[in-house]
Order: structure tokens, then C-alpha cells, then sequence
């Protein structure tokens, strides 16, 4: 069966909930704050919402160590909250996805706590068990968190495997009875009338267990555990059952969060593929070694930059669609990332919303990302609330850098940067929440950045809300969602331009990355400017000059049929 592909024409937003608005004043968003906010994104213009986990949960890893999948967690409403959510979105237009995190569970799930009381129960074989004679860990994997993947059962030479936190034991995929009682869940909800799923650490459900001590790659005598978890052999079988009896049946929007190397991409994204998009990391993580060290960040270019998210095109659109995204909750702010601290600002936030949001694929914008959030500084190491920014501090510092040096890296890429609450107005708290104190802190410069004040001039949510509508509601539309992406040469390295196209009908998109002025050839006359970020070239490039002149961070979008 070929799949029906309604997503094609979606703009996602990524909602992370207990930074969105709080309705009761404990100073933790919740669903009822989704809900009074639902206005907010229907003006936006986007028409389907992928909510991070909202599950019950101790909430050691934000929710992404869940303890009960049918119910919702009391800090952010009851589950009739949630039916009321889908309703009320639904009625205005609006899908919602919710994440589905099925490699591992909260040690406090049920089936976790029922495997240890008994190891001979059916429950032991959901998750990964392993007995040593020695008592020590049956290898020296290193977790993604960086503790030791393997923790001891106290009181026993029993381990058990967690490729997160040690409170998110990994589920067993090889148990067919787990794999029953998985697909059970996700048709539960699916019948709801939720519309799809965006798919967590789905690559990593396969494991290649190997018991032996391997090569350290840190100081910690550890070894990444990358190689072992990550698309193994067999993963496969997994994932078309799976598909098969929850999202297929549903025609459901599945959007795998997986780094598929090409030779799989057919698999995952093509006609038959198991899932409707994944998430590629190459552009996201541009700044981070691939064993995932944020303390050693890799520097980069505007052109290796270009290279990357041309070669993520290429890749993704000769074997089917992609989804295309700046920011999520495991990153820091794009704008923070991308631009140099001192060139932040309107045109430099507007470039890189248009440089993502033309591209072929589907868009995810993340809370927060429309209005230009920033990085947020906190005080000290203790002020983040984060499990992997610790982690990465505690092996910096391990690793020898001093306790300043290692802060600072960490802080810069650390996951709470886009965690903080979201900045709706310049009233108390940036008007997320009435408490005294919100569960992580408002960034101080609310009152410069924030959603009311950008309704009365030129701004980034402005320059949003443009796009939205011009992929969506236009006549622009069709070349936006279904041109091919064809890279456009440019003599200056730090130009970056691309083309949609459609039999006669081309989109020209130009990106001038950096604070210095440039140009650009532009092929034939009859261009028409769609949307730029200099309101005065703007109105300039309907006369089309062969050679355009770009200011600073320039963005423009020129229209040309032949
Ligand atoms: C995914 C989530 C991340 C989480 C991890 C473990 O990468 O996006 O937030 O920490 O999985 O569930
Ligand atoms: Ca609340």
C-alpha cells in the first residue's frame, strides 16, 4: 500500500510543554495552557503540533523516561485535558503528534519494577538483563548521558542495560510480547484520533550485545556506545512490523528521529518506507563530533554549512521526503549556533528562517524559534535542570579542562537554552506563568524579545507568519511543497542559494551569510520578488538587475517563470 501523503502540506510546531504556558500558576506549563494558546498558533498558521512528552513520568530526562504510556502526568493536566486538546485542535484545523518513546521506559514503569522483583517473571525479558561472575559490568559501553551504560541491580551481579539515564532501563525489541503490548499502546492512542507520532531514538531499538572490555575512547575508560545500538542489522524486521500494525492502518504522520546513513534511507523514507520522514542531524549537529562530546565543539563555515544541509537534500529527495528543522528541545538556539553572538539580530534571524524554510521537506519550527528566541545564561552549573548538559560538565572536567572553560562550552550548547519558558509578553514572567518561581529560569531578555511586542513592527514572527502562509495558502504554494531542491552556484562562498523548481515555474532563494555585502548573479529577467528581509532591495529587484547587490544577512526569494 502506498502511503497517502497529507503531511507533505504541514507546518509543524514543536511544542515542549512545561515551557509553554502554565494556566495554573504552579510554574510548569501544562495542557490547559496549550489549549488557551491555541489561538496563537492558528494566527501563526501552522497546522499541525507535535507535543513533547506528556506522559506520566518521573521526569528524569524531561519526560522522556515514561512510567505509564495511557496516562497523562499529573503536572500537566488529567487525560481529559489531553482529549479536549485533540478536539479543540482539531476543530480549528490543527493535527496534533505526540512523542512516542519506545527504546526504553522509566525504571518506575510497572514492567521495569515487576523485572526486578522477579527475575523469572515474563516482565525480566522486556528489558536487557546480564549476570556477571565477577560481579563487574558485562562491557564498557558508555551511555549517551555519559555514566556507564550498565547498572547494577543492587545487592546482585545483575546489570541491566540503559543507553540514556539509568532511570530509562531499554526495552528488549526481541520480546515479541513487549513488541505486542507497544503496537497495543500506539493503537490506543492512534484511535483517539491523534495524527501521527514523532518517533524518539527509534534507531536504536536493535542492539548488538558484545560482553567484553573494548578499546577505551575517553579518560573515563569507557567506549561510545554508538557503534552497537545505533540501525543494526535486523532493525529492520522491527520497524515494518511495526509500521504494519500502527501507523500504516492509520495513514498516520510518523517522523523517526533517526540518522539513517543513505544506503538505509530507501528503507525508512521511500514509497513503501516505514515511516513518512526522519530527522537528519548533519546540519543540527554541525558543531558536535560524531561520539556526540558537545565540550569539544567543531567549528564550521557558512560553506561547509551549505555543503551539509545540500548533501541532507540531495540524499532525502532522491529517496523520498524529509523533514526539515533549526531547533528542537536537545538543541541549543539556531540564531546562537549559527550566527556570531555580535551579528544577532532581525536580519540574521530572518535569513536563517527562510534559508530552512524553503527548502524541500517538511517544517518543524520549535517554540519560541518564530519570535527569535536566544540562548539563555544561567549563573552556575547547578542552575540547569538538564541531565545531558551535566553530564557533558562532569566529563569535561574529567577530561581536564577547568571548571570556567568547561561551563562555558557546556552552557553554550547546553539543551536548556531552549527549554526556558517562552516569552509571550513583557509582563511577570514573560507572562508564561503567575508563580513566584518557574521550574526553570525565564531568560532576562524577555522584555526585548517577546510575542506582543513583535505585532507592531518588522519582526521575526512577522517574517514567520509569512513564510507559513506563503508554503501554504498561495500561489506560491505548489512550487514551495513540491519543486525539486537544486543548488544554486555562487562565486561567493558565503552566498548560499537554492532553486525549486517546476517544469517552467523556478524559485530562486539567496542567503547572504554574513555581515558584509555581496552579490549575486541572477539568471533572466521577470523575476518577482515573494519575500526578502530588506523591504527597500526588495522593492529594487522587480526591475531585476543581472548583478544584485546583497547586504548584510540579506535573505530574498525571487519568483521567475520562463
Ligand atoms: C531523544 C530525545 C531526547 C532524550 C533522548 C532519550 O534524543 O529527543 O530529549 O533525552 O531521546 O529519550
Ligand atoms: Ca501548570
Amino acid at each position: 500500500m502506498r502511503k497517502t501523503d497529507w503531511w507533505k502540506n504541514a507546518v509543524v510546531y514543536q511544542i515542549y510543554p512545561k515551557s509553554f504556558q502554565d494556566s495554573n500558576s504552579d510554574g510548569i506549563g501544562d495542557l490547559k495552557g496549550i489549549i488557551n494558546r491555541l489561538d496563537y498558533l492558528k494566527r501563526l498558521g501552522i497546522n499541525v503540533i507535535w507535543l513533547c512528552p506528556v506522559y506520566q513520568s518521573p521526569m528524569d530526562d524531561g519526560g522522556y523516561d515514561i512510567s505509564d504510556y495511557y496516562h497523562i502526568n499529573p503536572m500537566f493536566g488529567s487525560d481529559e485535558d489531553m482529549d479536549e486538546l485533540i478536539q479543540k485542535a482539531d476543530k480549528m484545523g490543527i493535527k496534533i503528534l505526540m512523542d512516542l518513546v519506545v527504546n526504553h521506559t522509566s525504571d518506575e514503569h510497572e514492567w521495569f519494577q515487576k523485572a526486578l522483583k522477579d527475575p523469572d517473571s515474563k516482565y525480566a525479558d522486556y528489558y536487557i538483563f546480564k549476570e556477571t561472575a565477577d560481579g563487574n559490568p558485562p562491557n564498557n559501553w558508555r551511555s549517551y548521558f555519559g555514566e556507564p551504560a550498565w547498572t547494577k541491580i543492587e545487592g546482585t551481579n545483575r546489570f541491566y542495560l540503559h543507553e540514556f539515564s539509568k532511570k530509562q532501563p531499554d526495552l528488549n525489541w526481541e520480546n515479541q510480547s513487549l513488541r505486542e503490548e507497544i503496537y497495543r499502546m500506539v493503537n490506543y492512542w492512534l484511535d483517539k484520533g491523534l495524527a501521527g507520532f514523532r518517533i524518539d531514538a527509534i534507531g536504536n531499538i536493535k542492539k548488538r550485545l558484545e560482553f567484553k572490555t573494548f578499546q577505551p575512547d575517553g579518560e573515563d575508560g569507557l567506549r561510545y556506545i554508538g557503534d552497537w545500538v545505533l540501525n543494526q542489522p535486523g532493525i529492520e524486521i522491527f520497524l515494518q512490523e511495526l509500521t504494519e500494525k500502527t501507523f500504516r492502518p492509520h495513514n498516520s504522520m510518523t517522523v523517526a528521529e533517526a540518522n539513517v546513513p543513505e544506503e538505509l534511507l530507501n528503507l525508512f523514507i521511500g514509497d513503501l518506507g516505514f515511516f513518512s520522514m526522519v530527522f537528519d542531524f548533519s546540519y543540527t549537529d554541525i558543531d558536535v563530533p560524531a561520539t556526540g562530546e558537545w565540550f569539544r565543539p567543531k567549528a564550521f563555515t557558512p560553506e561547509e554549512l551549505k555543503k551539509t544541509i545540500f548533501e541532507s537534500q540531495r540524499m532525502v529527495q532522491e529517496k523520498g521526503w524529509g523533514a526539515l528543522y533549526l531547533e528542537n528541545h536537545d538543541q541549543n538556539r539556531s540564531v546562537n549556533k549559527y550566527i556570531p553572538e555580535k551579528d544577532i539580530g532581525y536580519h540574521s534571524k530572518t535569513m536563517l528562517a527562510s534559508l530552512f524554510f524553503f527548502l524541500r521537506g517538511t517544517p518543524f519550527i520549535y517554540q519560541g524559534q518564530e519570535i527569535g528566541m536566544e540562548n539563555i545564561r544561567m549563573d552556575s552549573i547547578e542552575d540547569y535542570d538538564d541531565i545531558a548538559t551535566r553530564g557533558q560538565y562532569k566529563r569535561a572536567v574529567n577530561a581536564g579542562f577547568d571548571k570556567k572553560t568547561a561551563f562555558d562550552i557546556v552552557a553554550k550548547r547546553s539543551r536548556d537554552n531552549s527549554r526556558t519558558p517562552m516569552q509571550w509578553d513583557s509582563g511577570k514572567n514573560a507572562g508564561f506563568s503567575n508563580a513566584e518561581h518557574t521550574w526553570l529560569k525565564v531568560n532576562p531578555n524577555y522584555k526585548d524579545i517577546n510575542a506582543a511586542d513583535q505585532e507592531f513592527s518588522d519582526s521575526v514572527l512577522k517574517f514567520y507568519r509569512k513564510l507559513i502562509h506563503l508554503r501554504r495558502d498561495s500561489k506560491y504554494s505548489n512550487i514551495i511543497i513540491n519543486g525539486e531542491f537544486l543548488p544554486y552556484e555562487t562565486e561567493d562562498p558565503c552566498v548560499i542559494a537554492y532553486q525549486r523548481i517546476i517544469l517552467n515555474e523556478r524559485l530562486l532563494v539567496i542567503h547572504n551569510f554574513q555581515n558584509i555585502k555581496s552579490y549575486i548573479r541572477i539568471p533572466g529577467k521577470n523575476t518577482e520578488a515573494v519575500i526578502g528581509n530588506y523591504t527597500g532591495n526588495y522593492h529594487q529587484s522587480n526591475t531585476c538587475q543581472e548583478l544584485y547587490q546583497l547586504s548584510p544577512y540579506e535573505c530574498i526569494a525571487l519568483y521567475l517563470n520562463t
